[in-house]
């Protein structure tokens, strides 16, 4: 079986000496090749690009003028740009045919129901529950017998399509349909990776402070966690080889380090790709929420420099849909499709086949892209509001720390608070907090609150609740 390979998409490189607009004319033109995008499909309004990768306006519609030019693309009007139909494909990149892929520690506190600043929500207000609503009736109705079997283990094929098509097009991943694998979760995610790959007694790296579940799972499987220093540049490679420099493989958070906020920066995204693939180590990239970035264009994925094939890429529709759909994503290299293949017919059952088509039409008819860039806007407006209501009633006993990106808040106890203790009040009190010292394992945290931002609707929403939590302190 051959696939394409990820460097067949080349990420948008600012130092590539190629403009941005031929790498994205570039980036289309592979996707359209090797059958990603097809004859027909819509592909993403110049605006909702512009958005989408933060740039000049006049930059897309330079690429989108060339595909055009060249008949690649053609303009529908209202009811949008689409690849030209009856096209014929032009180079042929090989990708598998869709019908091969288809035959083939107690911190973690869940309330009974939603509570202000819960961790890990996105905005529920905001979701277009309409839309979600027609699409839902829409797959409903075209169901057929053939639809109520068994799903197929791996995911939907057509869903597997749009979320190579949407990694190549927004987070810089070149990556075939066969390369994603459908989870029910980051969880599942990570224990489908360790079924594969990884073994009892072997030693991964985890970030310090660092999202507590992924311990948790790590510990379960008798797997050694290591803890890794996280400084303002993100995790602390040079520590990491020191600690365990044979470890099989690390996780990290390249986007926005959960839960500070910061990004790896690239000499040590290209520190840990060169140890990797000097000690034939795994990278697990968990990009769960990338997209939201507020000063700045999302960065490229970490993935979109594995030149080695070590980096497997963890992605969720949590927290740019909803985590009640239980559905991620795994992209493998190339080289372990197989294996995933191999260990997910022994042990998956494969995810709702209905909550797959619902997700791929909404991700199809624009919905998706759509969605994300409003939340984006949303989010920014929430954050700041949040903060400075936050800062207003509670100034004097915390700082709050502005993050570039993500959807919670840091808030830095003075007067040696515990944190422990007040986020044990707050949920006492129908409030929700995590504590900083529960995400970190070998480092003196400072004592902080970690606090969601996007349900609180308005400044006077936050001042009211941070009323509630000064009399708890
Ligand atoms: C660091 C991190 N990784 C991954 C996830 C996604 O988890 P899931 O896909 O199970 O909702 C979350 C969600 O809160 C998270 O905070």
């Amino acid at each position: 079986m051959t696939v394409a390979k990820s460097n067949d998409f080349p990420p948008l490189d600012p130092n590539a000496g190629v403009p941005f607009y031929r790498q994205i004319y570039d980036r289309f033109r592979a996707a359209i090749a090797s059958g990603l995008l097809k004859p027909g499909d819509r592909i993403p309004s110049a605006r909702a690009l512009t958005k989408e990768l933060g740039l000049a306006r006049g930059t897309i519609e330079s690429a989108y003028s060339l595909l055009a030019a060249e008949g690649y693309i053609e303009s529908h009007g209202q009811a949008g740009t689409v690849v030209t139909p009856g096209l014929s494909t032009l180079t042929p990149v090989p990708v598998p045919a869709l019908q091969q892929i288809s035959n083939a520690a107690e911190v973690s506190f869940r309330p009974d129901s939603i509570l202000p600043f819960q961790m890990g929500l996105p905005a529920l207000d905001a979701f277009p529950r309409k839309i979600w609503a027609r699409l839902g009736a829409g797959c409903v109705r075209a169901m057929q017998p053939s639809d109520m079997v068994h799903p197929p283990i791996y995911g939907l094929p057509a869903l597997r399509t749009e979320i190579a098509t949407y990694l190549q097009v927004s987070r810089g991943i070149g990556c075939s349909p066969s390369q994603v694998f459908i989870t029910s979760g980051y969880r599942h995610t990570i224990e489908l990776i360790a079924d594969t790959l990884l073994k009892a007694g072997d030693h991964v790296w985890l970030e310090d402070p660092g999202y507590p579940p992924t311990r948790e799972i790590f510990r379960h499987m008798q797997i050694t966690t290591v803890p890794v220093r996280v400084d303002q540049d993100g995790m602390v490679i040079s520590d990491g080889l020191k600690a365990a420099h044979g470890a099989v493989a690390a996780v990290v958070t390249p986007a926005h380090q959960s839960p500070l906020g910061m990004s790896l920066i690239l000499p040590r995204r290209l520190a840990l790709l060169d140890w990797a693939a000097k000690s034939k180590s795994w990278i697990i990239e968990d990009d769960y929420d990338g997209e939201y970035r507020y000063v700045s264009r999302p960065l490229p994925a970490l993935k979109s420099l594995d030149r080695n094939g070590r980096v497997l890429y963890s992605g969720t529709f949590s927290k740019v849909l909803f985590p009640g759909l239980r559905l991620a994503y795994l992209v493998v290299p190339e080289d372990l499709v197989e294996r995933f293949e191999h260990i997910s017919q022994t042990l998956a059952g494969g995810s709702p086949e209905l909550t797959q088509a619902i997700v791929t039409a909404f991700i199809k008819e624009g919905h998706f892209a759509r969605h994300i860039q409003r939340m984006r806007k949303l989010y920014a407006q929430r954050r700041k509001a949040t903060a400075i209501g936050l800062e207003t009633v509670l100034g004097k006993h915390m700082s709050i720390a502005s993050q570039p990106g993500g959807m919670h808040l840091i808030l830095q106890l003075k007067n040696q608070h515990s944190d422990r203790l007040l986020s044990a009040r707050m949920r006492e009190s129908g409030l929700y907090a995590e504590a900083l010292a529960d995400w970190t394992m070998l480092s003196e945290a400072p004592a902080a609150l970690l606090v969601n931002f996007t349900n609180i609707g308005s400044q006077s929403v936050a001042e009211h609740l941070a009323k509630r939590i000064l009399q708890l302190i």
